[in-house]
């Protein structure tokens, strides 16, 4: 088959991950008769200086004609400035809604190698391997009013709003649902019921479709007790879905329970996927664009080539072939190659280059 890919590498280290995502894409190609074109896209910080916008009309355009989007990162100091007209996160943020991505689903899972590199303890990590489903185009982040404003006594205001419609939770509700029918048939709906009414309306809704799902277990928690319970006992996750601003927090905590945030994927989709038609969707690993490290070569691509994997997996319905990804990566884990950021006492860490290199050579030529 032939495939389009828009790939934004975006900015930062988001070049140099892109690239080895786009090679292993290239191996899958070999090795299962299929083949990608790529079409290039700027995003960020990047296309603000080219353009003038963070999300330039030809980016949106090229995504649109793809099968599926794979994202490096937006965003560096250079762009920093908060009373800007306009930022790279913009672009990120108007890509997520102009082409309706409203389930962004990121995979936990540690990694038995590298438990050493979480700052928990190894018992806690025993068997983590859990899905957290963040509702992506509405809640805190996009909801109206939202604005800042001067009162008459010359003072500052601002107002953000948690807002949500029945359709916008019934849809990544059932994405929740979905995934933990393929999975151990747990579903933990994360809300703040106790104070919010968005939530109250969230809760609500989870326990009106349960029905539906007689297989499925379903379990409400507090987004409080749910931060907890992240450190506390996270192997007892298996799927978890919540509002926008809730999953952004819930997503870097749970990162931490890997070691690096170096091997996070995320897949973000415009529908439900299932095994046999996939959803549009756009890809990216969840560390974003580590200026610090940038063109230093020493990035590491796994988030980047994990979120290749899932691409093939939601967006393509490509299950073997995403299967070979994950496996590559395991692989080069437990022949004991590193980057810098899970690299452990007196190993020598390899570069951006040479993993994507090891990962792939498990591939295929
Ligand atoms: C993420 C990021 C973004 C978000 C930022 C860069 C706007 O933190 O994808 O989690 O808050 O959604
Ligand atoms: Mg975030």
């Amino acid at each position: 088959m032939q495939y389009r890919i828009a790939v934004l590498p975006g900015d930062g280290i988001g070049p140099e991950v892109t690239a080895e995502g786009t090679k292993i894409l290239d191996r899958i190609g070999r090795k299962f008769n299929h083949s990608f074109s790529y079409s290039m896209g700027a995003i960020g910080g990047n296309a603000i200086d080219s353009t003038g916008s963070a999300l330039p009309p030809s980016t949106l355009d090229s995504a649109r004609k793809s099968d599926a989007v794979l994202l490096g990162a937006v965003g560096g100091p250079k762009w920093d400035n908060p009373l800007a007209s306009v930022r790279p996160e913009d672009g990120l943020l108007a890509i997520r809604k102009e082409l309706s991505l409203f389930a962004n689903i990121r995979p936990v899972k540690v990694f038995q190698e590298l438990k050493e590199a979480s700052p928990l303890k190894p018992h806690i990590l025993e068997g983590v391997d859990f899905v957290v489903i963040r509702e992506l185009t509405g809640g805190l982040y996009f909801g109206k009013p939202k604005r800042r404003w001067r009162t008459k006594t010359g003072k500052r205001r601002a107002i953000d709003s948690m807002a949500y419609s029945e359709e916008e939770i019934l849809r990544v509700l059932r994405v929740g649902f979905e995934l933990a029918r393929g999975r151990r048939k747990h579903l933990t709906s994360v809300d703040k019921a106790n104070v919010l009414e968005s939530s109250r309306l969230w809760r609500e809704l989870a326990q009106e479709i349960a029905p539906q799902y007689p297989d499925v277990e379903l379990q409400h928690m507090l987004v409080d007790t749910a931060a907890m319970q992240l450190v506390r006992a996270p192997a007892r996750f298996d799927v978890i879905v919540t509002e926008n601003t809730f999953g952004d927090i819930l997503t870097d905590e749970a990162a931490i329970l890997t070691g690096s945030m170096g091997t996070l994927s995320s897949a973000s989709l415009a529908g439900t996927p299932s095994s046999e038609v996939g959803a549009f969707g756009l890809y990216e690993p969840i560390h974003g664009s580590a200026p610090d490290i940038a063109g230093l070569g020493v990035a590491n691509p796994i988030a980047t080539i994990l979120s290749v994997a899932l691409l093939l997996r939601y967006s393509l319905g490509l299950e073997a072939e995403a299967l070979a990804v994950e496996k590559a990566v395991d692989q080069a884990l437990a022949d004991g190659h590193r980057c810098a950021d899970i690299v452990g006492p007196g190993e020598t860490p390899i570069g951006t280059l040479e993993m994507g290199e090891t990962i792939g050579s498990r591939i295929g030529p």
